[in-house]
């Protein structure tokens, strides 16, 4: 059984050159040594990820440009990933006389007791070994701020959101759920699942920054940095914190063959890796063989926005039993007429609602109202960007500070994939992405506030800070409102 521990309890910033951590960078500084066909290289590593290479020019029989996204796929698909990374790492360290028990760390930047934990670990930042020579796990490609150790910001790490989605996927549509929406193979498109959203997205662009774009911001280089692997060795763990809250809503689709039967193979020749979904469902069991030091469900901040709440079942004073959101029919309420330009400054678009007419009416059902609220953004799409992310809210007055009506936040939208699913080829239609944020909690508190209008909403689109100073071109097309 191998291991995985927390970066920031292996090294620290007086001490930070765990064996763990000197193996790690010895080993890529071996695979970076490979050639860039052979599938044991650090180059074709990262490209099975994403590429920019025309497929012309890829090696024969390379599975290049694979990661899932968009998809419930994401979790698994990235889980075979990492394990096929780890072993050759673990070989390449063997063979380098390392131990044989190496393991990937993790990097646990959530933690709200130790708010130091959101600097990227000492150990990538150092531009040199202890011995002296070129550090390995440094890339100069990386917003400055994060090389220069300062921190990620607290709202790119909330795991609130993810950890309170009471299905692994969402009703068909709009949802996404904890783990993404239901697809076939998929690369890119929407809605994202909340985990994959945030933090998973918007830790990738605020590590690599927008201004140029560093590594950890786009698909295509993202696994060129040494960070990315431990950054989703983390996202793999918060799989595990997740379905660990022992709820019986929190579970995989492991009723649905479509998901447990996927396969996906990593890798080539003698190398390669054929796993079927439902093979990496326990980490424990072979092949995977690992676990976490601690798979504990982070504290959230003291001021974390919830979506909904545990007890959504008042919301509305409802009685009954909650049904799985995959059985929810969600009916939309509104849209509105134009798209909204997502650029430097906060922007605002208007939705008139009406009453649901279809599924949502839920006849018989006297008084009730939606079980399930949710806030729809479509098609954010844009290859120049200014903004790491934007929060978005509902309801906020005109002209006020959003920072202090964070309890109107319905959820960001993080830049992570965007410029890619902006671009037309043969697997993107390059309609961008979509977001869908359950809002079921807001709307219960604007009714308590008495500042719910249910024939009109106002969505605000603000951004999280400026890091390219340039007009940009992301906008998003409608905003819908939906109740299920
Ligand atoms: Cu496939 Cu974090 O990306």
């Amino acid at each position: 059984m191998f291991e995985r521990r927390d970066v920031w309890v292996l090294g620290s910033e007086t001490d930070p050159w765990h064996p763990i951590l000197r193996w790690y960078a010895q080993a890529i500084a071996e695979l970076k040594g490979r050639a860039r066909t052979n599938p044991t290289s650090w180059s074709y590593l990262a490209a099975i990820h994403g590429t920019s290479v025309a497929r012309s020019n890829w090696p024969q029989g390379a599975t290049w440009h694979e990661c899932q996204h968009s998809s419930w796929f994401f979790l698994p698909w990235h889980r075979i990933y990492l394990h096929y990374f780890e072993r050759i790492v673990r070989r390449t360290i063997v063979n380098l006389g390392g131990p044989d028990d190496w393991a990937l760390p993790y990097w646990d930047y959530s933690d709200t007791q130790r708010p130091e934990v959101r600097k990227l670990p000492p150990a990538f930042r150092a531009q040199q070994m202890p011995s002296g020579g070129p550090n390995p796990l440094f890339v100069s490609e990386r917003r400055q701020t994060i090389n220069g150790g300062g921190e990620l910001d607290a709202t790119d790490v909330e795991t609130g959101a993810a950890m309170a989605e009471t299905s692994f996927t969402g009703p068909a549509d709009p949802g996404a759920g904890f783990g993404g929406p239901v697809t076939d193979w998929n690369h890119s498109g929407g809605p994202l699942g909340s985990l994959e959203n945030t933090p998973h997205g918007d830790v990738h662009v605020s590590v690599g920054g927008l201004n140029p774009r560093g590594l950890m911001s786009s698909f295509n280089t993202a696994a060129l940095d040494p960070i990315f692997w431990l950054h989703h060795a983390n996202i793999d763990r918060l799989w595990e914190a997740w379905l660990g809250q022992h709820n019986p809503d929190r579970q995989n689709p492991t009723g649905r063959a479509r998901w447990t039967d996927m396969s996906f193979t990593i890798g080539q020749a003698a190398q390669a890796v054929t796993l079927t979904v439902k093979e990496v469902l326990d980490t424990i069991q072979p092949p995977l063989n690992y676990k976490y030091s601690d798979v504990s469900v982070p504290a959230l901040a003291r001021d974390a926005v919830l979506p909904s709440r545990f007890d959504r079942m008042s919301v509305f004073g409802e009685e009954g039993s909650v049904p799985e959101d995959e059985d929810l029919v969600p009916e939309m309420v509104g849209a509105s007429e134009d798209g909204v330009s997502l650029a430097a400054e906060p922007s605002e678009v208007e939705v008139v609602l009406e009453s649901p007419s279809g599924p949502a009416l839920r006849e018989g059902a006297e008084g009730a109202g939606p079980r399930k609220i949710y806030l729809h953004v479509e098609n954010v799409r844009g290859k120049e960007l200014v903004a790491p992310k934007y929060f978005v809210y509902v309801n906020l007055p005109s002209g006020a500070d959003p920072a202090e009506y964070e309890d109107r936040r319905a959820g960001q939208v993080s830049m992570f994939g965007v410029p890619e699913a902006s671009e037309s080829d043969e697997e993107h239609s390059g309609s961008g992405l979509t977001f869908s944020f359950d809002i079921t909690g807001v709307v219960q508190r604007l009714q308590e506030a008495e500042d719910w209008d249910p024939q009109r909403l106002r969505v605000t689109f603000a951004p999280a800070r400026v890091d390219a100073e340039r007009a940009g071109d992301v906008s998003a097309g409608r905003v819908s409102l939906y109740y299920a």
